[in-house]
């Protein structure tokens, strides 16, 4: 999980009461802070024996709980413990942010020109840079107008559910998947479904669990692609054939791209954003993880969509 979303979204975690208490809550350090509201229900065994939390914690607060008890136990001392809760690549030295990329930005600040207030959805050079980058694997031209800026991907998560959330409406997310969209999703009061990625194939999504799961009021589904949890390259095929159910179900995709290009294994990184003539796509990405850059918080929020059905919207009746 993204630092910054433990800043912007919290959840209660309710645990239950009858642990036994190896130190009082009052001395384990939560950062506690913001309450969203809405309730993640864990049960003991996701924590270590003979510890309590208090009832009203961030997530954050567990992980620290789990990290303490790592620490105390001696046996696992021996062990050393990596994170794969965050993916932040500029905490390995292997792993540097460009020269050319810091001096820019550094010659931007000391130019003194971009201290003003930029529009809201991004400076016109930024939008046609990031139109630019992506039109380079596309069979099509974006424009500077599909473009939106957000402040890193986790924003345009948040703008792509805020936008789709309709009183009744549902979203498909994929199982294991990225929590944020949960999250995103019960604030704004969108019903989520969730469709299984399937292990022993690759964690390809199951599209028969997919086209079970929608009904007249989902509005999109999400891929994650290249894949968080799951490591999932899919190939150009499998795109293809998502992109045909989503059409048939009359659903929009949101390509999860924040680690677009960095793919390992026999499939080149495909985006989805190819198949957006069989159906509209919103792609969603960051200078995150390709540039090692996560602190910048610089992120982008795509229509690909050269049929141009955004542009032509049908207000569709939900059923109560
Ligand atoms: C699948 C996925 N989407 C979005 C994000 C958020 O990206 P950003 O750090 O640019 O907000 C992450 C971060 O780990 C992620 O794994």
């Amino acid at each position: 999980m993204h630092p910054s979303s433990c800043v912007v979204l919290k959840c209660q975690v309710k645990l239950p009461p009858t642990c036994n208490c190896a130190k009082p809550p009052s001395t384990i350090p939560f950062p506690r802070s913001l309450s969203l509201g809405c309730s993640l229900t864990t049960t003991s065994q996701f924590l270590p024996k003979a510890m309590e939390a208090p009832a009203n914690i961030t997530i954050k607060g567990i992980l620290s709980l789990l990290m303490q008890s790592i620490d105390d136990d001696d046996d696992m001392k021996k062990k050393s413990v990596i994170s794969l809760g965050m993916g932040d690549p500029s905490a390995y030295s292997c792993f540097q942010a460009p020269p050319v990329a810091s001096h820019a930005v550094a010659e931007a600040l000391h130019s003194h020109r971009f201290n003003g207030y930029s529009p809201t959805v991004g400076l016109p050079q930024t939008r046609r840079a990031i139109a630019e980058y992506l039109s380079g694997d596309l069979p099509y031209d974006l424009s500077s107008d599909d473009v939106f800026v957000t402040s890193g991907c986790t924003q345009a998560i948040d703008v792509a559910l805020a936008m789709l959330a309709r009183p009744g409406s549902n979203i498909l997310l994929p199982r294991p998947g990225f929590p944020i969209y949960e999250l995103c999703a019960a604030f704004r009061g969108l019903e989520v479904r969730h469709f299984d990625l399937l292990p022993q194939n690759g964690w390809k999504v199951d599209l028969a669990g997919v086209e079970a799961l929608a009904d007249q009021n989902t509005v999109a589904m999400v891929v994650i692609n290249p894949g968080n949890p799951c490591g999932n390259v899919y190939s150009y095929q499998h795109l293809k054939e998502i992109a045909e159910t989503a059409e048939r179900l009359k659903i929009l995709v949101i390509a999860d791209e924040v680690y677009g290009h960095l793919a390992f294994g026999r499939n080149p990184f495909v985006p989805m954003g190819v198949f957006g003539s069989t159906v509209p796509v919103l792609t969603l990405g960051s200078l995150s993880k390709r540039w090692i850059v996560p602190g910048w918080r610089l992120g982008w929020f795509v229509t690909c969509d050269p049929s141009g059905s955004f542009r032509k919207p049908k207000v569709s009746y939900l059923a109560p």
